[in-house]
């Protein structure tokens, strides 16, 4: 679910309820019967329900009289306000995030992580701008293109298609697409090939950078990750080559899973959702953290950044959208342009 969907759900509900219950409390203290405390009713309110509350006082001409609900209910309905427009800024304001590797070739690429069917709220044209300023020599997806609560694949092709009408842009899959049925999983592909966009599943090519020298663009599909034919992928890279590898999920960078690459592009993560502090960007190895990953770890170290392990180099988008936490905060969507240099 998606920001938007889980902030309505979430107001509607708690409205509704506390509407109800200022109607039930004053019911019951017509009928001399046990009521809901003022505690609870004021806690309704400060926690969302003011609306609720509002119409709940007026309509029911319950506590309209008490000073404290007076100031507090209306004072809870300003607060909302503040945080559902600080919210929606802190998910919806997209940044580029720069990152600079010295390495022996010279090109720039863009990465798009995760974008979880968001891009509708810029609307496709919008992202693609701010793409193509970065002038990319190529673009790369990291998965989660959709996202399987709620996919919506033709939103999913439109963002690729816009992505790869600027230059050549390369796809990998991510857990969201996995969950797919195989058939839809192999229409989803061909409409991405069909609008122009590279998918690589546990394959290679080989392109060029600024100075005609050739390096490998490799993608791991998510479900090759740590098996035989994602180590089978990286043992297949020419040597003498650097080479960038496509690969979902960063963690798995610690078992070992992409040894033997240069460099890894990843995302999954999501930032950890609320990051506390600087967050850091461009920094060496500032394996950054935040509160809570998608897959509902802790703090869950390098959710965000860069890292050296194993002599690779590994970048981990923040992404741009959510999945099934709805909210981020210091944790804005980004887009990474990643300038390799010799
Ligand atoms: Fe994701």
């Amino acid at each position: 679910m998606q920001f938007w969907h889980w902030t309505i759900v979430y107001y509607v509900a708690i409205n509704i309820m506390t509407f109800i219950l200022y109607g039930v409390d004053k019911k019951k203290a017509k009928n001399h019967k046990w009521r809901v405390s003022e505690f609870t009713l004021i806690a309704l309110a400060m926690t969302g329900g003011c609306i609720g509350a509002i119409a709940g006082m007026f309509v029911w001409h319950h506590k309209t009289k008490k000073t404290k609900f007076r100031i507090l209910v209306p004072l809870s309905l300003l607060l909302h306000i503040f945080l559902v427009c600080f919210l929606t800024y802190q998910n919806n304001h997209l940044v580029v995030t720069n990152y600079s590797y010295k390495t022996d070739i010279n090109c720039r690429i863009v990465q798009i992580s995760d974008v979880h069917n968001m891009v509708p709220y810029w609307d496709d044209d919008a992202l693609a701008r701010k793409v193509a300023e970065q002038n990319p020599d190529y673009i790369v997806i990291t998965g989660d293109l959709v996202d399987s609560t709620h996919p919506d694949i033709d939103s999913a092709i439109r963002t690729a298609e816009s992505l790869a009408k600027i230059t050549d842009t390369y796809y990998v899959t991510g857990n969201h697409e996995k969950r797919f049925s195989e058939a839809k999983q192999a229409e989803f592909l061909q409409s991405l090939r069909d609008v122009g966009v590279i998918v690589l599943q546990d394959e290679y090519v080989l392109l060029t950078d600024n100075s005609g020298r050739e390096f490998v663009l490799a993608g791991m599909d998510n479900d090759s990750i740590g098996t035989p034919a994602g180590y089978a992928l990286i043992e297949s890279f020419p040597e003498q080559t650097v080479s960038i590898l496509l690969a979902h999920q960063p963690q798995y960078i610690y078992s070992g899973a992409y040894e033997g690459a240069d460099i890894v592009l990843s995302g999954h993560l999501h930032g950890g959702q609320i990051v506390f502090g600087d967050l850091g960007n461009g920094m060496p190895n500032n394996r950054g953290t935040g509160l809570i990953s998608p897959e509902f770890v802790f703090f869950q170290e390098f959710s965000y950044g860069f890292m050296t392990e194993r002599g690779t180099a590994m970048y981990t988008s923040r992404g741009i959208g959510n999945s099934i936490i709805p909210w981020r905060i210091n944790n804005y969507p980004e887009i990474v342009v990643l300038t390799l240099h010799s």
